[in-house]
């Protein structure tokens, strides 16, 4: 266990515990009113600022400083930190009307308004100067303000508009192509143009993938899915360079969504101080604190094994699905636990005190619209007592044996048209994560070209579309003694998103033992062997070369060809598993036996995580459970935590 604490200007030993915090939505006299609660609820830091703008700068040029110098002030001295947003999510309304071509454009053409968020085109050049005027006002003025913690770097990145079409897009998207291809005969070759006379003779005539009658061509969008990814990082990195120079002692963040689609986190993580992640995981699904336990280990995996911060969640409902369930009594504290044994530094919420106007007067908040005397607030200031209480985690890592690949252009190729069946990348990680999370085994969240030496069993859950190092990287794991377990859908293409031609796989054939003759999109059918029972999803006309088949196909078109095989090496071994089990849990416990991990078997809605010496032993599930972890008995009440000092 070693130590590596977020980065702190003040020294503070306490974990992150507080909220967005908006106070220009109320009266001056509130304000005092928040102080007393948040002191009373053990609020260690508020964001401040995210959605500022067009009071800080209400005119072009003009800046009303006088009520954010009040409020950081404020903070000092109630001993609240600030984590400081530079405020560049929602453009003002005089800047929309002075460049009204900062507007973003959807695929089909419709240029998206003023009067929500984020509408902004990420590849504008107005955007970003004023974007980057107003950071160096804020970062110039506050930067020595004793309450400032942290930069909190726009917000949520992406969240509305991750992909623009606008000409400015068009003409970023070129510069990016010109740079990446070198020659418009490199990017012919690489985007298969010969495919529906889709021929260019200067990068002048690439567009962006707009709406098109047919088939779009898919490394046109998959590179599109790139460059969208890069030029809003390129957004950020404009802010963070303004505040690394004025301010370069002042750890920078901005907040990710967890498994958000649009952005490619592993290029954006090396550009932060600490890496942060809003999650919202819906009340009503009795499943989601295991898509909410994946998504604090990919912070994790973000930010190399360095604690992160949780920074927004509810602590009841939202208002944005069509229904918009509470979380009811202890769900709230369990969800802020779960991420605390899963290396958060910090619990932070959207928001402080609920909105009275607006279109998020329906989110919940820590101080609701009922007011303190209220079961909200109540837990509120439980869990600011509870954390308090585990401070003395904050820096601790915990170490993984298993590491899980995510890759992001992969999952843009997957989730693509003209494909052969429609899968969703998430649930197939998913599908590997459960069975993993069952048996109380932390998983590292890595990138398909990151260092796998470290692990004794690396799950590939699907990689679609690979570059020949990454695929030689994975294939290299059984050779050196790991287990390497490979889902289908893996290396069927390259980066370019071209079959590998002979049997997909590439370099995979010969660590796997295995080569595809025909991939075969199967609804459902049945196993014979490891992992016996129904399957989903997918099947494939498997060919094995040197493997041992561990299951077939039963019955149906794909009767008694392999479904599951092992190709031993040494101590290690390539694992192929061409569908969808439902029993893949039995073959998880095969895979962890021979990697000589320990494991626990654990009843639905439990998890342990083992974090700084404490055992978190979570019961997510609305009835008490007894269960036994590494050779140990606990108790655990439905929806509650027993924290085991080890
Ligand atoms: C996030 C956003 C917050 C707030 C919250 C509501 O997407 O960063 O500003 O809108 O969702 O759930």
């Amino acid at each position: 266990m070693t130590s590596s604490a977020i980065p702190t200007p003040s020294g503070m030993n306490r974990l992150w515990y507080g909220g967005d915090y908006n106070p220009e939505q109320w009266p001056r006299e509130v304000w005092d009113d928040d102080m007393r609660l948040m002191s009373r609820a053990g609020v260690t830091v508020a964001t401040i600022g995210v959605f500022s703008w067009a009071r800080l700068e209400p005119r072009d040029g003009e800046y009303d400083l006088a009520w954010l110098d009040d409020l950081m002030d404020l903070l000092h001295a109630t001993g609240v930190r600030a984590d400081l947003a530079t405020a560049t999510a929602s453009p003002p309304k005089w800047l929309i009307d002075k460049h009204p071509e900062i507007l973003p454009v959807t695929q089909d053409g419709t240029v998206l308004s003023h009067g929500g968020r984020q509408h902004y085109r990420p590849a504008s050049a107005a955007y970003r100067e004023h974007a980057t005027r107003l950071v160096r006002v804020l970062a110039e003025r506050y930067g020595d303000h004793p309450a400032l913690e942290a930069w909190h770097v726009n917000n949520e990145y992406g969240c509305h508009v991750s992909r623009d079409y606008s000409d400015d897009a068009a003409a970023g998207f070129r510069a990016w192509l010109a740079e990446r291809y070198g020659t418009i005969h490199a990017l012919n070759a690489a985007w298969g143009t010969a495919f529906w006379s889709q021929l260019y003779t200067s990068f002048d005539q690439v567009d962006p993938p707009r709406v098109t009658p047919a088939g779009t061509n898919p490394t046109q969008t998959l590179d599109f899915d790139r460059y969208s990814s890069d030029e809003l990082r390129a957004c950020m990195r404009a802010e963070i360079a303004v505040l690394r120079e004025v301010t370069p002692e002042i750890p920078v963040t901005t907040n990710f969504m967890g498994f958000f689609k649009g952005l490619d986190y592993w290029t954006w993580a090396g550009d932060l101080d600490f890496v942060t992640d809003d999650h919202y995981p819906d009340p009503e699904d009795p499943e989601a604190y295991v898509l909410a336990a994946m998504t604090r280990d990919l912070m994790r995996g973000l930010g190399g094994g360095r604690p992160w911060i949780l920074m927004e969640q509810a602590t009841s409902a939202v208002n944005w699905r069509d229904f918009n369930a509470p979380k009811p009594a202890g769900m709230h504290r369990l969800l802020s636990l779960q991420s605390v044994a899963r290396g958060a530094d910090g619990i932070m919420q959207f928001q402080w005190r609920q909105s009275k106007a607006g279109s998020e007067k329906f989110h919940s908040a820590m101080v609701p619209h009922a007011g303190e005397d209220s079961r909200v607030y109540r837990e509120t200031e439980a869990l600011g007592a509870e954390l308090a209480s585990l401070s003395h985690l904050r820096g601790t890592r915990s170490e993984a044996r298993v590491a899980m690949v995510v890759d992001w252009p992969s999952w843009w190729a997957l989730e693509q048209d003209s494909m052969p069946a429609r899968i969703s990348y998430v649930e197939q990680l998913l599908r590997w994560y459960r069975a993993l999370h069952r048996r109380g085994v932390l998983v590292d969240m890595v990138p398909a070209a990151g260092d796998l030496d470290g692990y004794d069993m690396v799950v590939v859950a699907s990689a679609l579309a690979l570059s020949d190092d990454a695929v030689t990287a994975l294939a290299a794991v059984p050779a050196r003694g790991g287990q390497l377990v490979v889902g289908y859908q893996t290396a069927v293409l390259d980066e370019h998103a071209h079959a590998r031609l002979g049997g997909y796989l590439g370099d995979l054939q010969q660590a796997l033992g295995v080569w595809i003759e025909e991939l075969w999109p199967l609804r459902s059918g049945a196993l014979a062997g490891v992992a016996a029972g129904p399957v989903s999803e997918w099947g494939e006309h498997v060919r094995v070369r040197d493997a041992e088949v561990l299951a077939t196909f039963s019955g149906g078109d794909l009767d008694g060809l392999p479904a599951i095989t092992r190709r031993a090496d040494g101590d290690g071994a390539g694992w192929y598993v061409a569908t969808a089990p439902e029993a893949l849990g039995e073959l998880v416990e095969r895979v962890l036996d021979d990697a000589g991990v320990v494991w626990s078997s654990l009843p639905a809605g439990v998890e342990a995580v083992e974090r700084g010496g404490h055992r978190f032993v979570l019961n997510h599930s609305s009835v008490p459970v007894e269960v036994e972890v590494a050779g140990r008995s606990y108790g655990v009440p439905s929806r509650d935590a027993v924290i085991d000092q080890l």
